[in-house]
């Protein structure tokens, strides 16, 4: 039976939400329509993560919670980096699975589809470079803050990691479709768009670089935020830095991961910085923009990381005093010339340096959402909070700040900062400046 409804269920990265709203565009101009949840559907694509172990083995054990009780099942699709990274595979170890489509395949979603609900069980890893995109439909609506995929790919291989072999080699869409990607968002109601790249840093139209592409969308009328994320340090251009010292529209955020606080292990991680090349990039970072909000990616446990080693992540924390930051254990991922490393860490030895880990960025996080306490600043209303009359917005900072208003998403609002938590901030309307 052809399906008339779909529920797409996204994990893992901001990537993958950007590519699950392009799915679902391009399976309503098919004529489907979304369901609320998976048990409506009659089709469910899980848009998968295969960065850790635990987020590829949440897939299957999703794929057995879609049979329903009378026996029947919806016409199941494996997308995502999972299906990109197993192909057939998948369906031998999921005899429920009906169709595997990776990444770079998703215009051919509809074909597939159909071929399916025939009986087929077909599979698409394919990587034709770029040509997804071009195939799409056109974007319409957008939320307040929107998504937008300028890069995709990997050439840096840091030896824990298999995005150089799920997402492939980095590549760059070109400039036209970006510019009008932005355009159609703009107009569809987005006020601010996030640029996505796995290195997006690395955005190259051969000639122009991200610090050109941010300056052209800073021109677009009814735009009001840039942002852009995941950045290496190895691509972090004296032009970018410069940007953010002079477009105003670029937020003073920098989501920049370090992985470990250790040189040692930054060697054998094949990261392509020091600690210390690092740290001079952000004081250049601080004088362009001094009050930037700094972010980063640490890894625990990475094959023969000593308790000094990470003594030394916890010293690189302090030093950057981040704003926010996300820690995650080491985790062996096959194909990856870390798996085979020697002195793999004991799992509770992860598990106490996570903990500890985690007590230090929060601690930092928290005295930086103080920092701003009692600042005038603006907010773009992103949704409604939990509590009756309650919004919730995001100030330039990325800080979720809730605020009593009637202002809609999409609003602008000047508030000032009254109160400040570990996870987020209270704020109080000054006026309300734009609709
Ligand atoms: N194990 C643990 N964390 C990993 N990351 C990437 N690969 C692994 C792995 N094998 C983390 C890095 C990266 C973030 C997206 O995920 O910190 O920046
Ligand atoms: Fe993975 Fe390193 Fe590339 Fe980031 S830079 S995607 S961690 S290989």
């Amino acid at each position: 039976m052809t399906p008339k409804t779909f529920k797409i269920k996204s994990f893992g990265c901001q990537m993958n939400v950007y590519d699950g709203e392009r799915m679902s565009e391009l399976l309503a101009a098919e004529g489907m329509s979304a369901a609320a949840d998976s048990e409506d559907a009659d089709l469910v694509v899980l848009n998968t993560c295969h960065i850790r172990e635990k987020a590829a083995e949440k897939a299957y054990s999703d794929i057995g919670r879609l049979q329903r009780e009378d026996g029947s099942k919806p016409l199941i699709a494996l997308a995502g980096c999972v299906a990109q990274a197993e192909g057939t595979e998948a369906k031998r170890r999921s005899p429920m699975i009906d169709l595997v489509v990776g990444p770079q395949a998703y215009h051919r979603l509809p074909e597939m589809i159909a071929e399916a609900a025939r009986g087929g069980r077909p599979v698409d890893t394919d990587m034709p470079a770029l040509s997804k995109f071009d195939l799409l439909p056109a974007r319409r609506r957008a939320n307040p803050s929107a998504y937008l995929t300028v890069q995709e790919g990997c050439d840096k291989f840091c030896t824990y990691c298999v995005v150089p072999y799920t997402r492939g080699a980095e590549v760059s869409r070109p400039w036209e479709d970006v510019t009008a990607e932005a355009q159609a968002l703009v107009d569809g109601g987005a006020r601010e768009i996030v640029l996505l790249g796995q290195n997006v840093n690395a955005w190259s139209d051969g000639q122009r670089g991200l610090a050109e592409l941010i300056r052209a969308l800073a021109t677009i009328d009814g735009l009001e935020r840039i942002r852009y994320t995941t950045s290496h340090p190895a691509d972090m251009t004296d032009a970018l830095i410069a940007a953010h010292g002079e477009v105003e529209k670029l937020m003073p955020y920098l989501h920049l991961p370090v992985q470990s606080g250790s040189d040692c292990i930054l060697k054998a991680m094949n990261r392509s910085h020091t600690t210390d090349t690092y740290l001079r990039l952000l004081e250049q970072m601080r004088s362009a923009r001094p009050d930037i909000a700094l972010s980063g990616d640490f890894i625990v446990g990475f094959p023969g990381e000593t308790e000094a080693d990470f003594e030394a992540t916890l010293q690189i924390v302090d030093a950057v005093r981040y704003a926010a930051a996300y820690s995650f254990k080491y985790s062996a991922r096959p194909g990856t010339p870390a798996a085979v490393m020697e002195d793999q860490i004991p799992r509770d030895v992860m598990e106490d340096r996570l903990r500890r880990l985690h007590e230090r960025i929060n601690a930092h996080q928290l005295a930086f959402n103080r920092s701003k306490v009692g600042v005038d600043t603006q907010i773009l209303i992103e949704r409604a909070g939990r509590r009756d009359g309650q919004m919730i917005g995001k100030s330039p900072w990325l800080q979720s700040v809730h605020v009593d208003t009637a202002a809609r998403p999409g609003e602008i609002l000047d508030v000032t900062l009254v109160s400040a938590g570990p996870q987020s901030m209270a704020g109080a309307v000054i006026e309300r400046i734009a609709a």
